[in-house]
């Protein structure tokens, strides 16, 4: 008998974590590396946020609180969910939990059982089939490919949907490709789903408010308002409003689900940091115009980034509507070799090598359930992003 339960042998740890951490580690070795594998915004969390955590912990606000979360945040998500997606809850429709992650979590925990699938468009955020898995559940692929920009079409969603079918896990903006579905794509999507009322929506709105040029996002409750009785709309403070450390996410739904998730988050994790939720009352709450700067110099960042790697042979780079993410393809490169002889059988082999030739990490597109691609995060500089743009060309065009 091993040590170690059945069910953490299903589930690996995150390789996008893992990325992150090689290359720190070759930083700390004194090796020149530029990260791009990190999904945070490097600029730093809004004064006001912060100074609302000051105050809370001056006022002695640092005591338990609910499991699932102060009513104060919970009635700044019920005005946002109004204010930004016409969708209109009550605050026991809503539960806070330790970041989006926890969110989603709990959610799986509280409604699979085994046998029970979940569709997962690829390529995918890496924890979720890991955390289905975890809750002893299926997850089930279908695959959104490059040439329709990474979106999932109805016929698709249709095909994959099966009578065992419980959650489809829905993220837009997303995270690996920074697709994001309009209002009529979604539409597409929803009247499927309306068609199948067996099957839950779980749809990850983490990155909201990161789109540009003239995108308007649009969620699955609000486009298809007869879904909102089995939709959890899921969401947090840790992309837009640059909080990744706070820990801070939330989702509102039917109220016996929301009761069931505050039941596993209460036998485990309890409550929040309660000086993260005074902090995140102030995000919701507080001044909104920094979400406009901030994308300002996200868009900039994704066209140099953009344009530099559609210029390399072998390379293809759709433009994303959304997130801090690129998903380019590397089908041209497949076979090629490096100067050592080195074969770039797959992308794992190709973001291995980048890494060792030119010191820039990436994520590989197995991770994410769709090959051969890899992951650029380009939420740094625009000086490490051009620099790190100009080795990888430099990789690409060393290989024969
Ligand atoms: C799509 C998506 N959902 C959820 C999360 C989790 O966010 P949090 O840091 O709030 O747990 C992430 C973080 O990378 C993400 O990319």
């Amino acid at each position: 008998m091993t040590f170690l339960s059945a069910t953490l042998t299903r589930v690996k740890p995150s390789p996008t974590i893992a990325v992150t951490t090689k290359a720190q580690e070759l930083k700390a070795a004194g090796r020149d590396v530029i990260g791009l594998g990190a999904g945070e915004p490097d600029f730093d969390t809004p004064q006001n946020i912060k100074d609302a955590a000051v105050a809370a912990i001056a006022a002695g606000k640092t005591k338990y609180t609910a499991p699932d979360g102060i009513i104060e945040l919970k009635q700044a998500i019920c005005a946002k969910l109004l204010r930004d997606n016409e969708l209109s809850y009550e605050t026991n429709q809503v539960s806070v939990g330790t970041g989006g992650k926890q969110i989603l979590y709990n959610a799986l925990m509280a409604t699979l059982n085994p046998g029970d699938e979940v569709l997962i468009p690829a390529p995918y955020w890496v924890s979720y089939p890991d955390m289905v898995l975890l809750a002893g559940g299926e997850p089930v692929f279908a695959p959104a490919t490059a040439d329709a920009n990474y979106k999932l079409s109805a016929e698709q969603l249709e095909a994959a949907i099966t009578p065992k079918t419980k959650w489809f896990i829905f993220n837009s903006p997303s995270n690996p490709t920074g697709a994001g579905y309009t209002h009529d794509e979604l539409k597409a999507l929803t009247d499927v789903l309306v068609r199948h009322p067996h099957v839950w929506i779980m749809t990850d709105d983490m990155y909201e408010h990161l789109n540009y040029d003239d995108f308007e996002f649009a969620t699955p409750a609000q486009v298809e308002p007869s879904l909102y009785d089995r939709t959890l709309t899921c969401n947090g403070v840790s992309k837009a409003y640059a909080m990744t450390g706070w820990r801070i996410g939330y989702a509102a739904g039917p109220k016996a689900l929301i009761d069931a998730m505050r039941k596993i988050q209460s036998q485990s994790t309890s409550n929040p940091c309660t000086i993260s939720q005074w902090a995140a009352v102030e995000a919701l709450n507080g001044p909104q115009d920094f979400l406009a700067e901030n994308n300002k110099v996200f868009v900039r960042r994704r066209d140099l980034v953009v344009e530099m790697l559609s210029a390399i042979d072998g390379i293809s780079c759709p433009v994303p509507e959304g997130a801090f993410y690129v998903y380019p393809s590397i089908e041209g490169l497949i076979g090629k070799k490096t100067p050592e002889g080195v074969v770039i059988e797959n992308d794992e082999v190709f973001a291995t090598q980048l890494l060792e030739h030119s010191g820039v990490a990436v994520v590989f597109g197995a991770a994410f359930g769709l090959s051969p691609n890899f992951r650029v995060s380009y939420a740094t500089s625009d000086e490490a992003l051009k620099e790190a743009c100009t080795r990888i060309q430099a990789f690409c065009a060393s290989l024969t």
